[in-house]
């Protein structure tokens, strides 16, 4: 592997793990498989219904050259608020840690050493058998790649655009809050139309008023006002970020600055916000130098990455990388 040429797609490895349902949706043993295509009815409840839905984390060397996961129980269980909202059998939080983790275990040549990326792992839970009408497929399948990436940032962290199209993402009471694939079949076109005039995201707003700030394509978002406050929108229909909930204890905990969990109001941001970032397994915490807004661009702490944002980043960063203490006990390690 050519550890210096890795960007963020899909690079074939030894073996992926793979479970399956019976026909009475109890899961039978797992286990892993040479890594391949996997074939698939042609009524899936997945293809047809878009019964289907994904996890995303990473593994990577700490500088201690120990391989480590981040907080993989709440990925697992955030995985089973999925299987509840898309009637999917929920696959157990102890086994798909441990499926995680065996899964990272085969394929630990793929890792990238130190901080030349991480290993991406990709937990799919799906409605795999056939079904007709429109209801729950007849048998489920729960199955995990790993692609090696490399860092989000080549050449140092750089401060994003973003842009507000017309376009929702989610619809209170609908299904933003959970990681449904069909969520991100709809964020396509707006990003094309964000990518082609130029800019690195979408940010959207909510859908009853088109007034309040939800998230980031696939991040969540946080802006420090000029009064210091940082703020960040509620739960609802909002993906739960891992690194969003990480980020807030930072941020009260560590830091002990004021943050508020509240609805943001996009002109409160544009007018009142001297820093934004947003979070993420990919993202981390990153830095937005502009919000352009119907037709009008606003440039954030004059485009560079703001101050707290990068405190933010490094405390985050540090305790994955094992450099800073880890009271929560995030950090879990992988035997190799
Ligand atoms: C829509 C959306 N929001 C936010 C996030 C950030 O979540 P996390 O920090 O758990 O990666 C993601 C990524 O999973 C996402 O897809």
């Amino acid at each position: 592997m050519d550890w210096d040429k890795l960007g963020f797609k899909v690079v074939p490895t030894k073996t992926m793990y793979v479970a399956r349902t019976d026909e009475s949706l109890a899961w039978q043993p797992g286990s892993c498989v040479p890594y391949g295509p996997i074939e698939i009815h042609p009524a899936s409840g997945a293809i047809n219904y878009g019964q289907s839905g994904f996890e995303g984390m990473k593994a990577f060397e700490a500088i201690d050259r120990k391989v480590v996961l981040f907080r993989p129980q709440d990925n697992a269980r955030r995985m089973q608020q999925l299987a509840d909202r898309f009637a999917m059998p929920p696959y157990p939080v102890e086994d798909f840690v441990t499926a995680v983790m065996e899964v990272v275990r085969e394929n630990r040549e793929f890792i990238p050493p130190g901080e030349k990326g991480s290993l991406y792992i990709r937990p799919v839970l799906a409605g795999w058998g056939p079904v007709l009408g429109v209801g729950p497929a007849s048998y489920y399948i729960f199955y995990i790649f790993v692609s090696p990436v490399g860092p989000y940032f080549k050449g140092g962290v750089r401060p994003i655009d973003l842009l507000v199209t017309d376009y929702h993402r989610a619809a209170p009471h609908g299904t933003g809050s959970v990681k449904g694939a069909g969520n991100y079949a709809a964020s396509l076109k707006p990003l094309q139309m964000a990518k082609n005039a130029g800019y690195d995201e979408v940010l959207y707003l909510d859908a009853r008023e088109d007034t309040f700030v939800e998230e980031v394509g696939a991040a969540n978002f946080f802006a420090v006002l000029k009064s210091g406050v940082i703020v960040t929108p509620r739960q609802g229909s909002i993906l739960p970020g891992i690194t969003r909930d990480s980020v807030m204890r930072l941020i009260g905990e560590h830091f002990s600055w004021e943050l508020q969990e509240r609805d943001v109001e996009i002109h409160e941001v544009l007018s009142q916000a001297a820093e934004c970032f947003s979070t993420g397994t990919a993202a981390v915490v990153t830095p937005i130098g502009s919000i352009t807004y119907r037709g009008s661009r606003h440039v954030l702490s004059e485009g560079k990455p703001g101050e707290k944002t990068m405190a933010i980043r490094d405390r985050l960063v540090g305790i994955q990388r094992k450099k800073y203490p880890d009271p929560h006990e995030w950090v879990v390690e992988v035997p190799l």
